[in-house]
């Protein structure tokens, strides 16, 4: 699990020797039930034997055809795959091996698209506030995660920051009806002070993970903000590497709120974790001009479109169709959601219980009036994630969602073809887990 705070090398951590379904099980024997798929990865579970069978396959064929030599036929299926579960609002699909690496290759290509259109002075990128776009040196400087950038402050981009769209923590002053117009006249208001001939791209997670701890944005958020990147010429990076690829129930996240972003980032349930990959995904009007000026994404590497990737995001695609598990996702979201909030009622410290599909973020605040967090050295949703990993429960907890340091929040996100009664357990262990951690965390220091 990321930021831990302290003392978790590898000889702390359980080894890990097989997985099944929703399930892992550690050399001692002791079952641990996937409610997170680590950070919001196994949208299919374990050891799918579907998936595996599909990866011996390339694997007895090639594992790896060269991307800039030779093409693959799971290379080409994938493409068409996802360019078809997309809507077809997408062009080209550049490859890479993380969500750090496609938002990466996102912001690139942005800024290779205006200076293919002759446009080198649109350099700049806004994001938002307590957002997370990854680890390499750009994605981080785009992210707005305190404790993950504070060693590389110095050497991070100039960027700016929007305030977050976040309805249970909406900037001051501004009413959950005005919040979604308000949000838009300050990325216009920031364009403007910029200077819109310098600005290439606002980014921003259409449901954010680990920054906020499954943050939705409120409803004519999303069009309100292409509307204004539309006016001012500047592009719209939608960063799906967690709440895309059906992880809301719906392919892309943003299908929810009926736009289609200049440029989208996926990864994570791509491929559900059975080999690396992620994808960033460009519109016929970013992917013309670059293709007509340079002839091709500067943006690739070594193991750009690696075949058994590609391989293995194909399988896991294939069976989530076939098996719709999009449609359990939609359908059994809202309940499961329903009964996470019915067994944390009991305690006057869960804040705020929110998400979409298999998203779901539970917020833990010190008072539930003026939502104060508990002090970060309390380290409450640490202490959550300890607890129930104890009891053989994986959640993803996430800290410093109010201000970059206090703040608790924790994310449940299940695999889609999790059983009814894994979700049972997952409500009754998460229940448990928070009662525990609330009695502490009340006690004095
Ligand atoms: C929204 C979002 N973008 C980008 C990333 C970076 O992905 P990775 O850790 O695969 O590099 C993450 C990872 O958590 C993420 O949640």
């Amino acid at each position: 699990m990321k930021n831990r705070p302290s003392g978790f090398g590898i000889e702390q951590l359980p080894r890990l020797v097989r997985g099944a379904g929703s399930c892992l099980f550690d050399a001692e024997g002791k079952r641990y039930l996937d409610g997170s798929g680590g950070p919001a990865v196994f949208c299919l579970g374990h050891a799918h034997p579907e998936v595996n069978a599909a990866l011996a396959r390339q694997f007895a064929e090639i594992a790896y055809a060269y991307r800039y030599l030779f093409t693959s036929a799971a290379l080409e299926n994938l493409t068409a795959t996802i360019l078809e579960a997309c809507g077809g609002g997408f062009k080209d699909i550049v490859y890479s091996g993380s969500g750090s690496e496609a938002v990466e290759g996102a912001l690139k290509i942005a800024l290779q698209c205006f200076a293919a259109r002759g446009q080198m002075q649109k350099r700049r990128f806004i994001a938002r506030r307590r957002s997370w776009h990854g680890n390499t040196l750009g994605a981080l400087s785009i992210s707005d995660f305190a404790q993950r950038r504070r060693a590389f402050e110095g050497s991070l981009l100039d960027v700016t920051f929007v305030s977050a769209a976040n309805a249970y923590r909406r900037p001051d002053g501004v009413s959950g009806e005005n919040l979604a117009a308000a949000l838009a006249g300050e990325l216009e208001q920031a364009i403007v002070n910029l200077g819109p001939p310098n600005v290439a791209a606002f980014i921003f997670e259409p449901i954010v993970g680990a920054a906020g701890g499954v943050v939705p944005a409120p409803a004519g958020y999303a069009q309100a903000i292409q509307g204004v990147c539309r006016k001012y010429d500047v592009l719209l990076i939608a960063d799906e590497v967690m709440c895309g690829s059906g992880r809301s129930g719906t392919w892309r996240a943003l299908e929810h709120d009926g736009i289609v972003p200049d440029i989208m980032c996926i990864a994570k349930g791509l491929a559900g974790g059975y080999i690396p990959l992620g994808a960033t995904l460009v519109t016929p009007q970013v992917a013309a001009p670059i293709l007509s000026e340079h002839g091709s994404y500067m943006t690739g590497h070594t193991f750009t479109g690696h075949t058994a990737a590609c391989a293995a995001g194909l399988a896991v695609q294939h069976i989530v169709r076939r098996d719709r598990l999009l449609e359990r996702v939609r359908s059994v979201g809202a309940p499961f959601q329903e009964a996470i909030r019915q067994a944390l009622s009991k305690y006057d410290e869960v804040g705020d219980v929110r998400g979409r599909g298999f998203f779901i973020g539970i917020e833990l605040v010190r008072d539930r009036r003026t939502r104060l967090p508990f002090p970060a050295e309390r380290a409450l949703s640490f202490d959550i994630g300890s607890r129930a990993f104890a009891d053989g429960l994986i959640c993803y907890p996430c800290s410093g969602n109010v201000d970059g340091a206090a703040g608790d929040t924790v994310i449940i996100a299940p695999p889609y073809n999790a059983s009814d009664s894994e979700l049972e357990e997952i409500v009754t262990k998460l229940a448990r887990a928070i009662g525990t951690a609330l009695s502490s965390a009340r006690e004095p220091v």
